[in-house]
């Protein structure tokens, strides 16, 4: 009883308060199939292969919903608990499915050097991601055509487009914070999360897409992003839920919206010098052009893989700099030193050479991946540290774990850009730093990232000096599937020109 209470509660927690007794009785049966085949499987799995050894088991009282409830209050801190006893290999239940963590670079490569037919991305990610982005792009289609999709964006981000997108992003982070007035106390992340909305369509969608970005269009992106949630990758696509029919509705109206774009484009014979354009001309291999669905769900993948993770990234470096009152002085005054004593526009040169201030953003990803686990579906069995890793394993590497790990990092929680300029031991491991991935399924979207966060940093650090409220600095909210700061205010004031 008390097992179908606690799990009854984690899925009421997980989709929100229902008062729908359809979508109750719904889950309450999926509960109870999920509960049934969960137990079989074990029961199967541990009948048959005894000769092979297996990841450690971490083991717990509770069935299927196993260590959902530890891990979801505090991921990190279960995980280096775990690592401490276990090692860097070790399996547990959540939820019926069973997760086995690589942590330390020495077992991650397993996950990096894999191929996507042993260790798959698609299993693990479609059911979030083709809602939103749509179909025919990303998970939803073959890995060999998603790394041709991301092959053609990667050709559109290329010196000459970071030069534009430096003004571009400057010139909407002055206008932006103009609301914030000459000092006071402000959300952060909210503030930043709104912006880089904006910043993001400037440089990734192009001029006629971003000026259709209103109030309406920016709940109608919510809606979609509300996509992203526990519930959309806990819960079959088909179950009622409210956030999940707002999600689908969004996606139908943007997808009208950018086709619009795309269709006046191909009509106009225009040819802009963006990253629509470079999709619009890119061609697969077999020479075929990407059609409008596969553009439009290329806009909406790229807009959202960008936005929260530079939105939390921007804004814990803001928290780290405003901790640091010296530090933060010490990027201003680079700002002179490298742009000149009269601060001018920003240029793409000039960015690169600030370099104290990209080894702060290079801290903060390091402190704060907002990719805290890369998952892959073990669909052949696989072998790390000596262990046998089962089919239909959930494979996990863990950026945040990685990145903090005693044997690898001195001082391992202190926030200290100057770490990279000093050798180093995690300099000489190769996984050990791992923010954006690695192997095939890598970021590409990293040096966009740098130039829109450093872009954004130069302009706020030369409008305002910033302070925590009354010391806080925000404890991480692992509510969130990107691990956001809680309760994000800051304290600013507007330097003297
Ligand atoms: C601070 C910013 C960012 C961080 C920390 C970040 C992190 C990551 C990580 C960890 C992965 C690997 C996922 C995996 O292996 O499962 C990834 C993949 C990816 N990211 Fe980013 N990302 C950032 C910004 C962006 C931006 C701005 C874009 C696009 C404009 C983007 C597009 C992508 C794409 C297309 C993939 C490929 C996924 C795959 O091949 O499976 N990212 N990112």
């Amino acid at each position: 009883m008390q097992f179908y209470q606690m799990s009854t509660k984690l899925l009421r927690d997980t989709v929100g308060e229902l008062n729908d007794s359809l979508t109750s009785v719904v889950l309450a049966g999926l509960f109870f199939t999920l509960t049934v085949g969960y137990v079989s499987k074990r029961l199967l799995r541990e009948s048959s292969d005894k000769n092979l050894k297996y990841p450690p088991y971490i083991p717990s009282s509770i069935p299927f919903l196993g260590h959902a409830i530890a891990f979801g209050k505090s991921p990190i801190e279960f995980l280096e608990n775990a690592y401490e006893k276990y090692g860097p290999v070790f399996s547990f239940t959540m939820v019926g499915k069973t997760f086995t963590f690589l942590l330390g670079s020495d077992a991650a490569a397993l996950m990096f050097n894999s191929k996507n037919e042993d260790l798959n991305a698609e299993d693990v990610y479609s059911k979030l991601t083709t809602p939103v982005f749509g179909k025919g792009v990303a998970y939803d289609v073959p890995n060999h055509v998603f790394l041709e999709q991301k092959k053609m964006f990667k050709t559109g981000l290329n010196i000459a487009r970071f030069k534009q997108h430096v003004k571009l992003v400057e010139a909407e982070t002055v206008d932006y914070f103009q609301r914030w007035g000459d000092s006071g106390e402000r959300n952060l992340f909210e503030a930043l999360s709104e912006l880089i909305i904006l910043t993001a369509s400037s440089c990734l969608h192009g001029k006629e897409i971003r000026s259709m970005l209103n109030e309406r269009v920016a709940q109608l992106y919510a809606d979609l992003d509300g996509g992203f949630s526990h519930a959309a990758w806990l819960l079959p696509t088909w179950v009622p839920l409210p956030s999940f029919r707002k999600r689908d509705k969004a996606h139908l109206e943007i997808k009208k919206m950018f086709f619009k774009v795309i269709e006046k484009r191909r009509q106009s014979g225009e040819k802009a010098d963006d990253i629509l354009q470079t999709l619009i001309d890119a061609t697969y291999k077999e020479g075929r052009p990407m059609n409008d669905n596969e553009v439009a769900g290329m806009l909406i993948g790229l807009l959202l893989a960008g936005q929260h993770t530079s939105s939390t990234t921007s804004a814990w470096l803001g928290f780290f700099l405003a901790r640091d009152k010296a530090l933060q002085e010490h990027c201003y005054a680079e700002q002179k030193a490298v742009c000149g004593e009269d601060l001018p526009p920003l240029d793409y040169d000039q960015l690169k050479d600030l370099s104290l201030l990209e080894r702060c953003l290079k801290e903060t990803l390091r402190l704060r991946p907002p990719i805290m686990s890369m998952m892959r579906m073990a669909r052949t069995p696989q072998t790390a540290a000596g262990y046998t890793i089962p089919v239909g394993h959930q494979i996990c590497v863990s950026p945040t774990v990685n990145h903090r790990l005693r044997d690898t990092w001195m001082e391992r929680m202190e926030f200290n850009p100057d770490r990279y300029l000093n050798d180093n031991p995690a300099a000489g491991e190769k996984f050990a730093y791992i923010p954006f991935g690695a192997g095939r399924h890598r970021c590409i979207g990293e040096n966009f990232a740098y130039v829109q966060i450093k872009t954004i940093w130069s302009t706020l650090l030369r409008m305002f000096e910033f302070d925590l409220v009354d010391g806080y600095f925000p404890a991480v909210n692992y509510t969130t599937m990107i691990h956001t700061p809680y309760n994000p205010i800051i304290r600013y004031k507007r330097r003297k020109q």
